[in-house]
């Protein structure tokens, strides 16, 4: 097959191949990885951000974890957003650590490790379920038929990043808030004007969000409590602080990075669950044994951030083709994921798959989520609680898919108990 004709069939740089079912996006990337060199794409065009030259996609296994592993040639810099933000959106909303390349990342990794100790997630994981049993008691007074999304998944995710950051609970209606909008941006909504307004309305809900933990951070430094903006504002052994402006970037994207991809694993699991009962009869006869192989399962099988970008810093070949220092790449995780070349049957839902190599957490390398280990102990106990106080909980259907190249979200699914 030639690239040309697989572009013409497979756009993966036009939305609307990112409109059609799940399992045709997936059918379209079984093919792309059976071609040898990686496909040249042309970028989407997305109201308020300059479209550049295009993309080379890097769809296999091996591909996508060697640029992984090698940020000296695939960087995260200028952006992994591919189209990159517009270049005001930095002065606006800093840098944040996923776009920059070490030293600097490193650096800022190393202060916000601090929010990720064994300590912090334990104490994690007491507020998760306090909070996972009050939005239970919500559903149970809702009856069932409600939206899993709006009701319990987004509400658990969003507080899980509100606790571990200490957002008051006055405010947590609006981080929620923003979440629905930049999950409708990233859809990048057909109509031009439907799209600029949506453009503009996350501008605005990011820049209010980064303007209240600014202020958090100014108070906590003042005074300092036992939360994690306290230790990010005030100095480290080596004297290694976030600045205002890195807190703000630091609050971006755990919300952009944290809530919807959190929130999604679950309400797909859900439906897994569901769809498979034979899988889910075995993850509670024993639910401590298989939860956490399960959670790899749900996390590689669904792939919530489906992807991301990286671009060239020297010269390098792939599979024949020649990369030149600027060409942009797309690392589709997704693709990754279902690598027949390395995942046994995998297009077959298998919680108890081990080992499971997939690479939905950005693996291996220097990026590798920092939120891996918080959002497996929010998924635990997430559906420990759910199961135990409501047993025969169950999706109905299958759920509305979100329309994005980035996401693999759904944005209802309707569910019983
Ligand atoms: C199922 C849920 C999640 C998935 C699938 C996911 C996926 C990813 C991926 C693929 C990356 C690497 C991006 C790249 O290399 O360009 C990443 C980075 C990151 N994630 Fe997650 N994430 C999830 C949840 C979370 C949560 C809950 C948090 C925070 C509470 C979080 C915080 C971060 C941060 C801070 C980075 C940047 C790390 C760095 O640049 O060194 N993530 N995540």
């Amino acid at each position: 097959m030639t690239t040309a004709a697989v572009s013409d069939e497979i756009d993966l740089g036009n939305m609307a191949f990112w409109a059609r079912p799940h399992s045709e996006r997936l059918a379209a990337f079984a093919q792309l990885r059976k071609i040898e060199r990686p496909v040249y794409f042309g970028e989407p065009r997305i109201p308020g951000l300059r479209s550049g030259k295009g993309f080379y996609a890097l769809v296999r296994h091996h591909d996508v974890t060697e640029a992984l592993r090698h940020p000296e040639i695939f960087s995260s810099e200028p952006s992994v957003s591919i189209p990159p933000p517009p270049p005001w959106a930095k002065y606006i909303f800093g840098n944040s650590m996923v776009n920059l390349d070490d030293p600097r990342h490193g650096r800022l990794r190393r202060i916000i490790s601090r929010a990720f100790t064994p300590r912090m997630l334990n104490k994690s994981e007491q507020d998760v379920t306090a909070n996972v049993n009050r939005i239970i008691d919500r559903a149970i007074e809702h009856g069932p038929g409600g939206d899993f999304i709006s009701m319990v998944a987004n509400p658990i995710a969003a507080g899980v990043i509100c606790d571990m950051v200490g957002v008051p609970e006055e405010h947590r209606k609006l981080v929620i808030d923003r979440v629905h909008t930049w999950a409708d941006y990233t859809g990048a909504r057909p109509s031009f004007t439907a799209s600029l307004r949506l453009a503009a309305k996350n501008s605005l809900g990011l820049i209010g969000l980064r303007r209240m933990v600014i202020a958090l951070g100014k108070e906590r430094a003042k005074e300092p409590k036992e939360d994690v903006i306290s230790q990010l504002v005030t100095a480290n052994i080596d004297g290694e602080r976030l600045t205002s402006m890195e807190l703000g970037a630091f609050f971006t994207l755990l919300v952009a990075a944290g809530i919807n991809t959190a929130s999604n694993g679950m309400a797909h699991g859900l439906r897994l669950l569901t769809t498979h009962p034979e899988q889910r009869e075995l993850l509670l006869s024993d639910f401590d044994k298989h939860m956490p192989t399960a959670i790899e399962e749900i996390v590689r099988y669904v792939t919530p951030g489906m992807r991301t970008g990286r671009t060239i810093k020297v010269e390098h070949e792939v599979n024949g083709q020649v990369l030149r220092p600027g060409d942009k790449c797309v690392l589709y995780f997704m693709s990754a994921n279902r690598d027949e070349t390395v995942f046994t049957d995998p297009d077959v839902f298998d919680i108890t798959r081990d080992p499971n190599p997939h690479t939905a957490f950005g693996a291996p390398g220097i990026h590798f989520c920092l939120g891996a280990n918080l959002v497996r102990k929010e998924m635990t106990v997430a559906f420990r609680e759910l199961f135990r106080r409501l047993p025969d909980i169950r999706a109905i259907g299958e759920g509305k898919q979100l329309r994005s190249n980035f996401e693999n979200g759904l944005t209802e699914l309707r569910f019983e108990f």
